[in-house]
């Protein structure tokens, strides 16, 4: 592993064990895309990979000379306004008008390590030696102001991580109109974007579409990640699948405004950036001020999709989430939003607490409706303290109630919003987002606190740490319910504006910080109406993020399926509610709702006093079962293997890193009539080790299970008719142990 700059040619060549990621100062100064993909063996010049060509009515900056063209070079960082007709990368607009601009090489560094970003979630190292970094120093002369790019290259993942910085010393003020975290020219077009969409509910339904010609992007411009578009994508090689070929992931360590963008030209050449979006930004930079982007990860795959997911899993699940809760067993928790809503007092929360004492649930949470007067959605956003009428001796009161009974407590929360019916509203009605003396949209009758200043965070910071000072709670879940949709900060000068979403975003990891900070033991599980913020800038402070407000286990089929494009299963919360569902009155068992929930970080929601004392017995042994495999599910290696997007089945299953252990799942969405010979082609397995299949009489080396499956068909002799279950909506789960040799 390392970064090897050649100094004569002037290229840098990051590599490991897998990848190569390569570029040049072109004569110009300004840096050039050489190669990102499987590993090459390092020569002293890649120079012949750098196409010019003369183009007819191309821009060229050099007399006499007409081959080098910025329009038609693939570049690191490119900006508009020196050739380049195509998407820049950031925007730099000086106090004339102009934004013209001409970064060229000053220097670098490389240096063992990662550094942190200030303010910002970053994937880090624990060791120095685990990654090397590239810092490239590029300068504009005239405007006095540093770009800095920065590459981290691992020595165990195929991964890059970049950024880019920007440092002015300029004494006249410029303001930067974009910063993408990082571009990359790839030389074709032959790609399948892959990206995760959505809507409320219906979060990471995964889609697919070949690149074409122009721009085409993934975004949000909502103060918050959001439903409808994961910042993430994927560009697979149209042959690629789950298991094989070429695939490259691009993330963002990102929560709030993002931009995700292929601009693809008629060279064929796919320009490929990320990072906070353009629209409503513009930060001015002053002397001695630096701006700097969020990270992007990128990761090159050359065994599909799978090993994509799989790199991001391992990385994410142990680089970028932190603290005590990283590696520890979850626990299985019971959240009382689905049993009783808002409407509740202390005797039925002991209520349902008790009958999850009893069926060795670990953790009770208390969802919304706990504070202020707060007995619908209108109301007590910001009035961060116990409801005297539902809680008579406070949170601190149930909490100890709730730990008496053998149980952990949990509260929720929502810091960042506030309802015009609230003593804080009534306080400080500037502290609001939006302008005065204009409409300002509610988003289920609450509106969106300004954390972009200093004093709301604080204020709002020290109401949660008092709660939490004072009561034994040891999990917290953080939600937020609503966008940003009139951005506008009261009292502040004309030129802050731009700068509000990502303020906004900054005060929102500042109060996470302050409060893992001062309660490092609490688990933090991370929420905006289901999954409207799961992203990997919340993993840095939440260990876990719930997951989707849909609980149908056939929606969570698929939901969790896209979900796992990026994110481990040790932060993808799932909850076992009740039948019929409440989102979409589909009637499934105890069984697959649980089977589906095990992929995830498990839990329920529901009210526990309305089973049957069969169905508490089931649900005892599905907390036996957690406790047992948790460690597998959350550790092991994940696979994809059947798509619920594409058929009426889905599956997956997780391996143990030592191959060992399996845990399979697979699920009918419909039942076929008189169905087919049916076959799992399972994944991970060790081609040399037996494995016993529970519940089957014969056991299996891993080769055959890999290679010709498990059959699995309803009709399969040796298959006891217990496994087979007939109808709609059924699972099924395969636990396979290696046989001791
Ligand atoms: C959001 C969350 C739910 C629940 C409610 C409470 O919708 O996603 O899980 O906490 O808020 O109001």
């Amino acid at each position: 592993m390392g970064i090897i700059f050649h100094e004569n040619t002037k290229e840098f060549h990051l590599c490991n064990k897998e990848i190569s990621y390569i570029f040049c100062i072109m004569q110009n100064g300004q840096p050039g895309q050489l190669y990102y993909g499987k590993r090459l063996r390092d020569r002293e010049s890649f120079i012949h990979l750098f196409e010019e060509g003369v183009h007819d009515m191309a821009p060229c900056p050099y007399e006499g000379n007409n081959v080098f063209s910025l329009e038609y070079l693939k570049q690191e960082y490119p900006t508009y306004g020196t050739g380049d007709m195509r998407y820049p990368a950031f925007q730099i607009e000086q106090e004339d008008g102009s934004k013209i601009t001409e970064f060229t090489y000053k220097s670098h560094r490389i240096f063992q390590g990662k550094p942190t970003l200030k303010g910002l979630p970053a994937v880090y190292v624990e060791h120095d030696d685990e990654a090397v970094t590239l810092e490239l120093i590029l300068s504009d002369k005239i405007i006095q102001t540093d770009l800095i790019l920065s590459y981290t290259v691992f020595e165990n993942y195929p991964v890059i991580c970049r950024n880019a910085r920007f440092e002015h010393y300029g004494d006249k003020k410029i303001v930067l109109g974009s910063a993408m975290s990082f571009n990359l020219d790839l030389p074709d077009s032959n790609y399948d974007m892959v990206d995760l969409t959505g809507a409320w509910a219906r979060e990471r339904y995964v889609k697919c579409h070949r690149l074409h010609e122009g721009v085409q992007s993934i975004y949000s411009m909502r103060g918050h990640s959001s439903h409808q578009f994961n910042p993430f994508f994927a560009l697979k090689r149209p042959e690629a699948n789950e298991d094989s070929g070429e695939a490259l992931g691009f993330s963002l360590v990102y929560s709030g405004n993002f931009l995700g963008q292929v601009n693809t030209d008629t060279f064929d050449v796919s320009r490929v950036m990320m990072g906070i979006h353009p629209n409503e930004f513009a930060w001015t930079l002053r002397k001695g001020e630096v701006f700097q982007t969020p990270e992007a990860v990128l990761v090159y795959s050359e065994k599909g999709l799978n090993g994509m997911s799989q790199t991001f899993h391992e990385l994410y699940r142990t680089r970028l989430a932190r603290g005590y809760w990283r590696d520890r067993e979850r626990p299985v928790l019971i959240n009382s939003w689905e049993a009783m809503f808002m409407d509740f007092d202390e005797e039925k929360v002991l209520k349902l607490a008790k009958e999850a004492a009893a069926l060795d649930i670990e953790l009770f949470v208390l969802d919304d409706g706990w504070f202020g007067h707060r007995d619908d959605a209108t109301s007590s956003l910001g009035d961060w303290y116990p409801d005297q009428r539902k809680l008579p001796d406070g949170v601190k009161g149930i909490a100890e109630k709730v730990e008496k009974l053998g149980m952990k407590f949990g509260l929720w929360i929502e810091p960042e919003m506030i309802s015009k019916d609230s003593d804080l509203y009534r306080m400080h009605p500037d502290w609001m987002i939006g302008a005065p003396y204009r409409n300002k949209c509610h988003g289920r009758y609450q509106y969106v606190l300004d954390f972009t200043k200093p004093e709301v965070v604080q204020f709002i910071g020290d109401m949660i740490v008092k709660v939490l000072r004072d009561a034994p709670v040891s999990y917290i879940k953080w939600d937020l319910n609503r966008s940003i949709s009139e951005p506008f900060s009261q009292g502040r000068d004309a030129g802050f504006q731009g700068e509000l979403f990502h303020r906004q975003i900054l005060g929102m990891y500042q109060l996470y910080e302050r409060l893992r900070a001062e309660f490092p033991e609490i688990l933090f599980e991370s929420c905006a109406s289901g999954g409207a913020r799961f992203d990997p800038g919340m993993l840095y402070y939440a260990p876990q993020a719930w997951t989707s407000d849909c609980t149908d286990a056939i929606e969570r089929l698929r939901i969790q399926y896209g979900t796992s494009f990026v994110y481990p299963l040790s932060s993808i919360g799932c909850h076992v509610s009740e039948a019929p569902n409440q989102q979409t009155c589909r009637n499934t068992s105890l069984k697959t709702r649980g089977e589906t929930a095990y992929f995830g970080t498990f839990g329920y929601e529901l009210d526990l006093g309305k089973l049957t004392e069969e169905e508490k017995e089931e649900i005892k042994e599905q907390v036996a079962f957690v406790k047992e495999y948790r460690s597998l599910v959350a550790n092991g290696t994940f696979y994809r293997l059947l798509s619920p997007f594409e058929g009426d089945e889905g599956a997956w299953m997780v391996v143990s890193k030592d191959k060992k252990e399996a845990l399979a799942g697979y699920y009918r969405q419909r039942q076929p009539m008189n169905a087919p010979y049916k076959r799992l082609f399972l994944r991970g397995l060790d081609e040399e080790m037996e494995y016993v299949v529970e519940g089957r009489e014969e056991s299996f080396f891993g080769d055959e299970l890999m290679q010709a499956g498990l059959v699995i068909s309803d009709q399969a002799c040796g298959v006891k008719t217990a496994e087979v279950v007939q109808g709609d909506y059924q699972s099924r789960l395969f636990m396979l142990k290696a046989k001791e040799s």
